[in-house]
């Protein structure tokens, strides 16, 4: 087991859960990592779900589904980038979700959400904490949102026009996150899950 303290493997951010062409979700997704990149406590690994658009038949032999198992069985936390599609998540990012399930496993899991609407992606957001319940994962209590995600571009393309906010609350979501690693990491060495 690593020395208590050592930084985590992951979060993966199961970064663009959009696949959509013109999406937003570079932007989004690429800001987090940069954020969280500049954290000394994590290892980030981060996987697009527009490259592995993987088969809505959850063919567990398919060869992108088999080469990301240990990639996320490997990550002691994830960290999941998701716009709201009417009201919750995206196709690909749902057929990703369940194409997949002891390596969710006894994970935390922390949400950054955006939208057109006022929501900012909460609601897919909450319907994430339900499907990851699924997996015995926690979610994260704080969480970081981008309502009316154009409005957060400046003149120049460049967002976060104003990352002051969003840097806060992805550091409170990204502690939470990395306190629930270590402990569950700790725990699991200790004595194997019981689910
Ligand atoms: C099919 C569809 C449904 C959407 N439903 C919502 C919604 O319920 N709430 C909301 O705030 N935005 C909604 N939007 C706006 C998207 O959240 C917004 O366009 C966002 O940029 C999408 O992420 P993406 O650009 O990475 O694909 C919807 C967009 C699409 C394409």
């Amino acid at each position: 087991m690593p020395p208590a303290g050592a930084p985590v493997a992951g979060p993966p951010a199961g970064r663009l859960g959009s696949a959509r062409l013109g999406r937003l979700a570079p932007d989004v997704a690429g800001w987090f990592a940069g954020v969280a990149a500049h954290r000394d406590d994590l290892v980030l690994d981060i996987v697009d779900v527009a490259d592995h658009l993987l088969p809505a038949s959850l063919d567990a032999h398919d060869p992108a589904t088999a080469a990301l198992r240990p990639r996320l069985a490997g990550a002691d936390a994830y960290v999941v980038v998701v716009p709201e599609y009417n009201r919750s998540i995206t196709g690909p990012l749902k057929t990703f979700i369940d194409s997949f399930q002891s390596e969710w496993q006894a994970k935390p899991v922390g949400f950054v959400g955006y939208g057109l609407g006022t929501a900012g992606g909460a609601r897919a957001i909450e319907h994430l904490r339900q499907i990851f319940a699924e997996f015995h994962c926690v979610g994260m209590k704080d969480i970081v949102t981008f309502p009316r995600i154009t409005e957060h571009y400046d003149a120049r393309g460049r967002f976060p026009a104003e990352p002051e906010d969003a840097q806060a609350a992805a550091k409170v979501m990204l502690d939470q996150l990395l306190w629930w690693a270590r402990a569950l990491r700790e725990a699991k060495a200790a004595r194997p899950y019981a689910s």
